[in-house]
This record gives C-alpha cells, sequence and structure tokens, in this order.
C-alpha cells in the first residue's frame, strides 16, 4: 500500500479522504459520525477491546472493530443498521448488568462515557439483573491521597493500563486474569505501596467513575475551567484549573499543552492544596525586631514602612546598602517589575535571583559557546533523538513529564546514556535500560567531559564539515589539540572519575555516532566549582560532533523552577538588563533609563553570596526578598542566617512564613499562581499564560505589591494589568519584540526569540547557523574542586530531589504528597554503612567542616561506595548547614554537589537541629501547626 497519499472510503454512503494508516473510527469522526465507543480515546493506541464501535464493511464477514480497523481506498462502511444496533446494545447489557446503577449519587454522574454510550446505542432494558455473578461488591481502594480505584464500576477496558504503560511509561497496572474474572490490579498490592507514581494519567482516562479524583467526589462536577501553568518545575505543564465558584476541584492536563501534551505529573496534578493551606498568611505584617511577634497590619502601613526603612539606611549606609532577590518561582512580568524596581527606586544593580543558585553557569556558559543563555531545543525534539545522554538530571523525579516523554522515545529504540554519580531510576526501569551508565566521582564532570570529546577527536569522529562552516576555527584547533593530550584520556583519566575507561569510550563512540545525539542535563551539571566550565564543555562536545541546529540533537538544561529561564531572560542579574544586555551597554542603558525616566548604573551590582558577605561587613543593611527562601535553599545555613540576622530591614514577600521570614521585619503576603495574570519561560524557552482562575486571598496580587512599594519609594509605576508590563518588555527586549497576550492567547504559548524573524517563535535554535555567528570552543581544563576528601572526611555528599516533594517543599509539605515523602533520608552504599555499624533506619550524624545534622539512613545500592545522598525538602534536616561556600568559578553558583563529609550513627539530633526546633517552638502558639508563627492582636 502507499502510504504517501490519502486514501478515499466512503461511510454511510459518503466519501471522505483521510491519510494512510487512519482508523476507520477516526476516518468516521472526520466526517462527523461518531462511531459509539468505549475501550478507545485519544491520547492511546486503539485496543479493540469493548466491541461497541462495531461497523459493516461491504465484502468483509462479520462486523469489525472501527477503532482498530485501517481505512482502506474504496472500502464502503457501514456505521449504523438494525444488526449494528442490536449488537451495541447487547454489548452495553452485559457491561451495565454488572454495574451499579447509582449513576444519581455517583461522583462523574454527567461526565460519564459508560453512561453517555447506555444513552447512545439506545439501552431500555437489562435483561440479566444483578442476581448473578457480579463484581458489585468488590473492595474500593483508597490508599492514594487523590484519587480512588472502586472495581465495582470497572469495565476492564484496559485505558487505564495502557495510559500507565504508555503515556507515563511506569507500567504500575496490569489486567489479571481472564474473562469474568479479569480485573485491574495495582501489582500485588494497593495502589500507595505500588510502584505507582500518581500522576494521574489513568484517572484521565477512565471512562467510568473507577478511578476518580476525590475532590471530584467530595465537591463534585467542576463548573468553569481557566486556562493556566503549572507552577513547580520548568517542564511548565499547560493545565485547566477546574472550579467551582473559586475552589478549585480538580486540575487537568490540557491535551492541547504543546510543553505536556496533556499529561502530568503528581505535583501539578494534585499537589494545588497548598493554595487554601491554613498556615498561608494573608495579612501583611511588621515587626521592629526578628525576637519580637509580628503585628498584623495594613497594607499601606506595612508598604510604607519598608520604604521608609529602606530610605533610612541608604541615608545613613548609602544607597548600594540595600538590595532584591528575585524568584524563579514568580511570573515573568513579576520578576522584571522587582529587578526595575531595585535599578529606577533602590537607584543600584543589587537584584540577583535564585537563577544564581542552579542554573546560572547555564547562561554563562551556552551564551559563552552559541552566544544565547537558553537550551537549545523544544521537548518535542526528543523525539527525533536517537542516542539521548542525560549528565547530572534525575528527569523521572524532577521534570517527570518529560521523563516520560524521554523513555516513550527510549522505548520506541534510542539508545541513553547516564553520566550520574547515582543509579537513577533511568538507568533501568520497565522496557527502559541505559546502554551505559557512567558512575564518576561527584566533582569530576569537566574531566569526564574531555575524556568523551578526547575519543571524539582521537578516533576521527568529528564532523568535519559542520565545525568547519559553523564554528571558529583557531578556537577549535586550540580546542582538539587540547582534548587529544593523553592527560585527558579516559584511561589517563580512570583513577579520577571512577568511571570505566572502556565504558567511557563506548559512550563517546555511541554519542559520536547518533546520528542524532542530544544531551539533557541538570543542576548535576552546574552546581559545581567548574559548573561553567561543563556546560562549555558540553557545548564544545554538540559542536564537534555537529549535533546541533536541527531536531533530535542539542544541549537542553532541564530547569528546576518554573521559571527559572523567565527569571534569567528578565534581567535578574546584577549585570544584566532584560535579554541578557550587560548594564555598561550604553545604547542598551540609555534604551532603558529612556523607557524608565530615570538615570541607571553602568556598574554590575551585589549578587547573593556578595549581598551576604556585605551583609556581615556591616555595608550591606536591607533586602526585599519576593518568593525566594535563601535560609533553607542556600549553602551554608549559618553563613546565611548570620548575614540575614545582621540585616536592618528584611522584607519577605511569600505565601508562608518560611524559613527567611524568620530574619524579616516585614512580610507581605504574597498570592499562588492560581490568583494571578502573568507568564512564565519553561526549560524550552517558551513562555505560557498563567491565568488568574480565583482572586488575590490577600487581597493584592504580586505585581501590584511591588508597584505599591516602588511608589512609596518615589518611583511610581503606571501598569493597569500584567499585560501592559509585557508590553514593555516587548518594547525593551528584543528577543521578546513578537510577544504580546494576544499572541499566547492565540497560539497557546510562544517559543522565544519571538521577533520580526520569527513572529511565531522558535523552537529549534541554531538553526542555519550558530546565534553568535561561528559556534566557539573554549579550553575546558579540569581543576579539581578545592573540596576534598580527607581521612576526618572520607565520603562525598552530593543532593538532589524527589518526585514528590519540590525545592524547599514549602508547598508540598502542605499537601498530601507528605504521605510519599516526609523525611529527607541519607542515601549511603551499604559497604559504607557496614563500616560504620551504620544500619537502615538509623539516626546517622552527618558532618562537614561547614556543619553538621542528622538524618536517617537508607541503604541503597543506588549509591557508589564513598558517596552519600540526600534531598534537602524539610527545613529541619538541615542539608545547608552542611554543604559549603565554594561556588563556580564564573557565576558563584554555589557547590552543592560536592561536599566532603563523615558519617556516624547517633541517637540525637545535631546541635543545630535542636536550636532550630527550639526556635520553632518559642515563635509557634500553642495550638498552631509549626509554621505558624507568634502574632501579636
Ligand atoms: S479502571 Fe477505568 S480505565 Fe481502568 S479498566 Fe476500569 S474502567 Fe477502564
Ligand atoms: S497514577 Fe499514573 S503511575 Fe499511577 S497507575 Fe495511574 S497512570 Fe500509572
Ligand atoms: S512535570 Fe513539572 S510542570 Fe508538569 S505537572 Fe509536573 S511539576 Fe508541573
Ligand atoms: S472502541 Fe473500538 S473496540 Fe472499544
Amino acid at each position: 500500500m502507499n502510504c504517501a497519499n490519502n486514501i478515499v472510503l466512503e461511510i454511510d454512503g459518503r466519501p471522505v479522504s483521510v491519510p494512510c494508516g487512519t482508523s476507520v473510527l477516526t476516518a468516521a469522526a472526520q466526517l462527523g459520525v461518531n462511531i459509539p465507543k468505549l475501550c478507545v480515546t485519544e491520547s492511546l493506541k486503539a485496543f479493540g477491546s469493548c466491541r461497541l464501535c462495531l461497523v459493516e464493511i461491504e465484502g468483509r464477514r462479520g462486523t469489525p472493530a472501527s477503532c482498530t480497523t485501517p481505512a482502506e481506498a474504496g472500502m464502503k462502511v457501514t456505521t449504523q443498521s438494525p444488526r449494528l444496533a442490536k449488537l451495541r446494545r447487547g454489548t452495553m447489557e452485559l457491561y451495565i448488568s454488572d454495574h451499579p446503577l447509582d449513576c444519581l449519587t455517583c461522583a462523574t454522574n454527567g461526565d460519564c462515557e459508560l453512561q453517555e454510550m447506555a444513552g447512545v446505542v439506545g439501552l431500555r432494558e437489562v435483561r440479566y439483573g444483578h442476581a448473578g455473578r457480579n463484581h458489585l461488591q468488590a473492595a474500593k481502594d483508597e490508599s492514594n491521597p487523590y484519587f480512588t480505584f472502586d472495581p465495582a464500576k470497572c469495565i476492564v477496558c484496559s485505558r487505564c493500563v495502557r495510559a500507565c504503560e504508555e503515556v507515563q511509561g511506569t507500567f504500575a497496572l496490569t489486567i489479571e486474569g481472564r474473562g469474568f474474572a479479569s480485573k485491574v490490579a495495582a501489582g500485588s498490592s494497593s495502589f500507595l505501596d505500588s510502584e505507582c507514581v500518581s500522576c494521574g494519567a489513568c484517572v484521565q482516562v477512565c471512562p467510568t467513575a473507577t478511578l476518580v479524583e476525590k475532590t471530584v467526589i467530595e465537591h463534585g462536577q467542576p463548573e468553569r475551567s481557566v486556562l493556566t501553568t503549572c507552577a513547580y518545575c520548568g517542564v511548565g505543564c499547560t493545565f485547566e484549573a477546574e472550579l467551582q465558584g473559586n475552589e478549585v476541584v480538580r486540575m487537568t492536563p490540557w491535551a492541547d499543552g504543546k510543553a505536556n501534551h496533556g499529561h502530568s505529573c503528581v505535583k501539578g496534578r494534585f499537589a494545588w492544596g497548598y493554595a487554601t493551606h491554613k498556615e498561608r498568611i494573608l495579612k501583611p505584617m511588621i515587626r521592629a525586631r526578628i525576637t519580637d511577634p509580628w503585628r498584623e497590619v495594613t497594607w499601606a502601613e506595612a508598604i510604607g514602612h519598608a520604604a521608609a526603612e529602606f530610605r533610612r539606611l541608604q541615608a545613613s549606609y548609602g544607597k548600594g546598602s540595600i538590595g532584591g532577590i528575585t524568584s524563579s518561582r514568580c511570573t515573568n512580568e513579576e520578576t522584571y517589575l522587582v529587578q526595575k524596581m531595585i535599578r529606577a527606586a533602590f537607584g543600584n544593580n543589587n537584584v540577583d535571583t535564585c537563577a544564581r543558585v542552579c542554573h546560572s553557569p547555564t547562561g554563562y556558559g551556552l551564551r559563552t559557546a552559541f552566544g544565547t543563555s537558553a537550551g537549545t531545543q523544544d521537548f518535542d525534539s526528543v523525539d527525533e533523538a536517537d542516542v539521548v545522554m542525560v549528565i547530572g538530571a534525575n528527569p523521572t523525579d524532577a521534570h517527570p513529564v518529560f521523563a516520560s516523554r524521554l523513555k516513550r522515545r527510549l522505548r520506541s529504540g534510542a539508545k541513553l546514556i547516564v553520566i550520574d554519580p547515582r543509579r537513577i531510576d533511568l538507568v533501568e526501569s520497565p522496557h527502559v535500560k541505559a546502554a551505559y551508565h557512567l558512575p564518576l566521582r561527584p566533582g569530576t564532570n569537566v574531566a569526564v567531559i574531555n575524556a568523551l570529546a578526547h575519543v571524539v577527536v582521537t578516533e576521527g569522529l568529528l564532523n568535519d564539515a559542520y565545525v568547519s562552516e559553523r564554528c571558529e576555527l583557531p578556537g577549535f584547533e586550540r580546542w582538539s589539540s587540547f582534548v587529544a593530550e593523553e592527560r585527558n584520556s579516559p584511561e589517563a583519566t580512570e583513577h579520577l572519575t571512577g568511571v570505566a575507561a572502556a565504558d567511557l569510550r563506548a559512550a563517546a563512540r555511541l554519542y559520536a555516532k547518533g546520528p542524532n545525539s542530544a544531551i539533557y542535563y541538570g543542576l548535576g551539571v552546574t552546581e559545581h566549582s567548574q559548573g561553567s566550565t561543563m556546560v562549555m564543555g558540553m557545548a564544545n562536545l554538540a559542536m564537534a560532533t555537529g549535533n546541533l541546529g536541527r531536531a533530535g540533537v542539542g544541549v537542553n538544561p532541564l530547569r528546576g523552577q518554573n521559571n527559572v529561564q523567565g527569571a534569567c531572560d528578565m534581567g535578574s542579574f546584577p549585570h544584566e538588563f532584560s535579554g541578557y544586555r550587560h548594564v555598561s551597554d550604553d545604547p542598551t542603558r540609555r534604551l532603558f533609563e529612556e523607557a524608565w525616566q530615570v538615570p541607571l548604573l553602568n556598574e554590575p551590582g551585589l549578587r547573593i553570596p556578595n549581598m551576604l558577605d556585605a551583609a556581615l561587613d556591616g555595608t550591606f543593611r536591607g533586602i526585599y526578598i519576593e518568593g525566594e527562601d535563601i535560609a533553607q535553599s542556600d549553602p551554608n545555613t549559618k553563613h546565611v542566617t548570620a548575614a540575614l540576622a545582621a540585616m536592618e530591614c528584611v522584607v519577605v514577600q511569600d505565601l508562608f512564613l518560611n524559613e527567611t521570614a524568620s530574619f524579616a521585619h516585614v512580610f507581605l503576603p504574597g498570592c499562588s499562581f492560581l490568583e494571578k495574570d502573568g507568564t512564565f519561560t519553561n526549560a524550552e524557552r517558551r513562555i505560557g499564560r498563567v491565568r488568574k482562575a480565583m482572586p488575590p486571598k490577600n487581597g493584592m496580587a504580586d505585581w501590584e505589591i511591588t508597584m505599591a512599594l516602588s511608589e512609596a519609594l518615589g518611583y511610581p509605576m503606571h501598569y493597569a494589568h500584567p499585560s501592559e508590563i509585557m508590553d514593555e518588555i516587548a518594547r525593551l527586549t528584543p528577543t521578546f519584540a513578537g510577544v504580546s497576550y494576544e499572541k499566547l492567547d492565540r497560539l497557546g504559548s510562544v517559543q522565544w526569540p519571538c521577533n520580526d524573524k520569527a513572529p511565531e517563535g522558535t523552537p529549534v535554535m541554531h538553526v542555519g547557523g550558530v546565534a553568535r555567528g561561528k559556534g566557539r570552543f573554549m579550553i575546558t581544563e579540569f581543576v579539581p574542586t578545592e573540596e576534598r576528601t580527607t581521612p576526618r572526611f572520607p565520603l562525598l555528599l552530593t543532593t538532589g530531589r524527589i518526585l514528590s516533594q519540590y525545592n524547599v517543599g514549602a508547598q508540598t509539605r502542605r499537601t498530601s504528597n507528605v504521605v510519599w515523602h516526609e523525611e529527607d533520608l541519607l542515601e549511603i552504599h551499604p559497604h559504607d554503612a557496614e563500616y560504620r555499624g551504620i544500619e537502615d533506619g538509623d539516626l546517622v550524624a552527618l558532618m562537614s567542616r561547614a556543619g553538621e545534622t542528622t538524618l536517617r539512613a537508607h541503604l541503597t545500592e543506588r549509591m557508589q561506595p564513598g558517596v552519600v545522598y540526600t534531598t534537602f525538602h524539610h527545613p529541619e534536616s538541615g542539608a545547608n548547614v552542611v554543604t559549603t561556600e565554594f561556588t563556580d568559578w564564573a557565576t558563584d553558583c554555589p557547590e552543592y554537589k560536592v561536599t566532603a563529609v563523615e558519617i556516624r550513627k547517633t541517637s540525637r539530633p545535631s546541635d543545630w537541629q535542636q536550636r532550630y526546633a527550639e526556635t520553632r517552638a518559642e515563635t509557634t502558639l500553642v495550638g498552631q501547626d509549626p509554621g505558624a508563627r507568634r502574632v501579636s492582636p
């Protein structure tokens, strides 16, 4: 059959032309003929189990299922006939005879495909009754905190099993038994104890009330919906927030969302309850000293007090004595306003963002090599990749929807290389096995990337045509001579990296031969003293092998928080205006001076670590922090908290009284993403709309709070809506020149650059040439971190995230996600544990030269001997009490991923933890939850 062309067939006497391979059911739908169906659904491959979609085809015997029958040229199909109607009614009668007839009280009444199909096929009576064998008494599984499984309502259509396999890639569900005994099972246990990761894909496709959200059971069907973007990770999934009045009933991933294509993970899908959590602070508060109780005040008093304090500090200590921090959790518009206020109203460039502590090396490294501070591809690109190299990232936990997409590609034949000290899930999971796992020692990324490049250069695996056409040749020559040196070979570096030379050589060959090879990386690359070097090393490798500038290739940062990319794009760094233009660039600065009608400084301001050091020196006295919890998230907690305690005016704008708020003098209650308008920019440079689903519970949107503070400081801004802020960003930022809310509403989302050259955005960058003109190879000498293991601290600690929690956990800890992760654990290889007499579940003191904390041990061979690992989602864990002050040489990004430590069995919390618990108890009212601090009337 020639599949290149459309074919024409006849359905119910009408011709229809469809692409070859289209099912008869889909062809009929194209004509507006909706054949009854139950087991088929758009997001899954047809399965043909329910027998409801039967049709008659001229010249064929029987009544084939139209969902699994491919349309053929000249076919004559009948979709309605007395015989078909009788057969469909018979099938439906069998379903209904084993189904509780409680439609009126069922949670999905009115939104149930079984109910709808019973109507469509004209079922009027059920002759078999419920007297015979049935499943009506089957026990419900309510173990999952977010959805129930009621087998009495299951029609065994297998949609859930297929969604778990095809969409999510977890393979948690099976159909057990045969015939009447067949049933859906989550392994041999309950949903909660199974492999299920609560992504909700099965719930979404279930045509009955078998799998249904508990919120829908509790509140009933939603009555309206608002399209918005998830506020958790950098995948940026589009959701429909479905509401009753102003209460969210369900978050449904949107099928047309270009980042997620209708899929979700447990966080975006279910963990939104924090928005209405009782610990949320809704009234502004001030206090003179951080030991005083909070006093609730009006917005005017709080804003006026903050502004007066900032002006007092500037008068006493100078203009540069205050600054601010923007957040990757906030929208582009909010972030833009904060940096504008700091530059224009504070009159200095002391603005930084939490991207400082995660992906600042990405910005620096990719800009140096390619000319743009962003990932090169869209997520769809992974479908074209033949080889995927995942470096220092754990997508199944931190970027789950992208991970599902990647796993689907791997199941269909792409090869995987994982470079990570830990055996992350991707290394081996159902139907996925990495071709190579290179378990390097933490801190040796650059030695590994150089060794990979050494193999490419010395084994003749270079893409000479790409290099000569698109790269700077003198730089390439220098680089290729450098990596070709024997000291960079896999054999010479094996003792440093711990990676077997043979594996490394094989992985290099696999990557180089692709033909399409893509690199995806995370904080395991950036959060090192050589984070920027490693980013440039990956860019070198991609250019040398020609893996840039088309689908299926590239260098792709997996951004941690929802708007890391946007926070960087919006000019949050002290040295850059929006669009990565240096403050010393006169034409750019003049552009902003003219637009903002204020003189601007031409010298970079302080980065976060500089602000903290200056606070301890006594020269930096006040800070405005929007949406960031530096007391928990930044390294060397003792240093951070001492610096915060040294300041005279700390203003925190957030949802909850977080750890940083313990040091605040003014607390401005912020909004959740459900309460505001704006945009987020995800890891693929995709700008997506955040839409207000409910009014701000605190009475003011975050952008309005910043505007009020700016006005109180004497620099009024005049925006009536965030769309006007975006219009200003577009006017002043060449890569955003074509962005407007109207366009975002029309197209759903766009990827920057979006301007006259690319009016609908740029899915893949560097097509036809590298953005900076020619790609730049940089020498990436491996310089070992100064953080070394010693006899006193013989192990290396590295840190990361887990699926159910998000970053400092302020949001996810206030949802039922805690059932999966109540505390941060310390993963230890059994050999290291045995040597120290530590058993699984023991309390273990984790000591570095920076500090000590106590965590519970989890023994696992996922770790390599000599390396321990923990997460940092719970403040009382004090993971950052232990991490050190070392940072990336170029960007000051902290070296979270390498800390020399020792561990020993203990029976008590560390001194820091005891002090932390005492402070918490002191500031907690009797009867209130921890986290809700003392407030005076
Ligand atoms: S649980 Fe729902 S989707 Fe799964 S087999 Fe039963 S009815 Fe079908
Ligand atoms: S929630 Fe997701 S992981 Fe769990 S069974 Fe359903 S599809 Fe599978
Ligand atoms: S993958 Fe990321 S963006 Fe998508 S639902 Fe999960 S947390 Fe939200
Ligand atoms: S929809 Fe075709 S067999 Fe179920």
